[in-house]
Parts: structure tokens; sequence; C-alpha cells
């Protein structure tokens, strides 16, 4: 499974990077907006600064909600860097668009994928990667883990190419129970990727190493 960290904030692409274990980025209008990036020019900036730090896939989210604006716009984020990846919303014109982008050899996300048609359809039209936001169908009562469980299964069985990548990851669980299920990529905020390293008995353990390594001096 490929972990991308799920953030536009370049000192935590760097620290994630930084561990050698990440494969990519994505990012979403809010997230862009949440680090006070204003403006096409500050856009396009900050993309090509997350391309530089991330050498693997940036999502990177069209605001375009028409398949004419969507074209364009995608085809002007694609252009910024070839691991641009460009993230469409799962509606009727994105998936037009998706069909367009990938007969066009552009990569797609296919975003706000909150069922398995709609899965099915970002799949038919060839997206690259299709997002199920995992958190947000826990946060409405629903096991997002489950809807991964069931695309994984439809994509085997019907031998779709489009990868499963989880999306709305809330914390260390959510990627190891994706893991287990078969996404191909998390994409996680970096708190959810630390916290796969926290164990109890690991820094007891480690703490009595310590101890009893004074007494080898
Ligand atoms: C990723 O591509 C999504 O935009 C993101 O994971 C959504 O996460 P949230 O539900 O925490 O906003």
């Amino acid at each position: 499974m490929q972990f991308f960290i799920d953030t536009a904030n370049l000192s935590q692409i760097k620290e994630a990077y930084e561990l050698g274990i990440l494969d990519g980025v994505t990012t979403n209008p809010s997230l862009m907006a949440k680090e006070g990036i204003k403006g096409a020019e500050a856009i396009t900036k900050h993309y090509m600064d997350i391309c530089k730090i991330a050498n693997g896939p940036v999502s990177a989210e069209v605001i375009a909600t028409d398949f004419d604006g969507i074209i364009a716009e995608g085809k002007v984020l694609a252009a910024l860097d070839k691991n641009i990846v460009v993230k469409v919303p799962m509606i009727k014109d994105g998936i037009k668009a998706i069909k367009w982008f990938t007969d066009n050899g552009i990569q797609t996300n296919c975003t706000l994928v909150f069922s398995a048609g709609q899965a099915i359809l970002a799949a038919k039209a060839g997206a690259t990667y299709v997002s199920p936001f995992i958190g947000r169908i826990d946060d409405s009562s629903w096991d997002g883990v489950n809807l991964i469980e069931q695309i994984a299964h439809i994509y085997r069985l019907q031998g779709f190419q489009t990868k499963i990548l989880a999306a709305s990851i809330r914390n260390a669980l959510h990627i190891v129970r994706c893991a287990e299920v078969g996404a191909d990529v998390c994409t996680c905020p970096l708190d959810s990727i630390l916290g796969l390293l926290k164990h109890p008995l690991t820094d007891i353990g480690l703490a009595k190493f310590l101890e009893d390594a004074k007494s080898m001096k």
C-alpha cells in the first residue's frame, strides 16, 4: 500500500518525506485555503513547491464544475509538473472530464466518492485513482472501511485498473484497516501516519533497555 500525505502544508510534507515512506501528496481546496494560498499565481507556485518536495503523484483539485471549465483547469494543472494528478469531483461533468483526461494521457483522481456505484463509474471513465472518503462516511454512522472492502472486491472481480485511494483518514487504525481490506493508497494527515509509531509497550521496553544499558558503561 502506498502512503500519500493529505495536506498542503509544506513543512508537514517535508517531515513525512524525510521519514522515507512518502509516495505522494493529496490536496483539496479546503487544505489549500487553510495555508492561506490566494490567487491563481500563488496557487500555481504552491503546487510547484509541493512537487519539488514530493517525488511522486500530487493531486491538485479543479474548482470548475462544468465540462469545459474542468478540462481547461485540468490542462493548466497537468502542465505544471509531470507528477500532477488532476482531482475531479464525482459529478456528471466530472465523469465526462475524467474520460477526456484518460483519453488524453492525463492522470486523474476522482474525489468525493461515497458509494460503490460512484466507484464503478470512476473506474469505467478510466480514473487513475478513486477517493472514497472513509472518515466522513464514519461521521454519518456508516462504516467507511466496509466501502473500501466492497470497492476492492468489485475492482478485483471486474479487472478495473483504477487505484483505490482511501481518503478522509482520521487515525492510525483507519490506515491499518485500509491495508487489511486492500486499499492501494492511503492518504493521511501527518498525525495519523505518526500514530502508527505508537505503542505503550515500545515506550516501556525502550525505557528499560536504556536503563539497563547504563550498567554496561
Ligand atoms: C483527500 O483527497 C480528501 O480531500 C481528504 O482526505 C478529505 O479529508 P477530510 O474528510 O478530513 O476533510
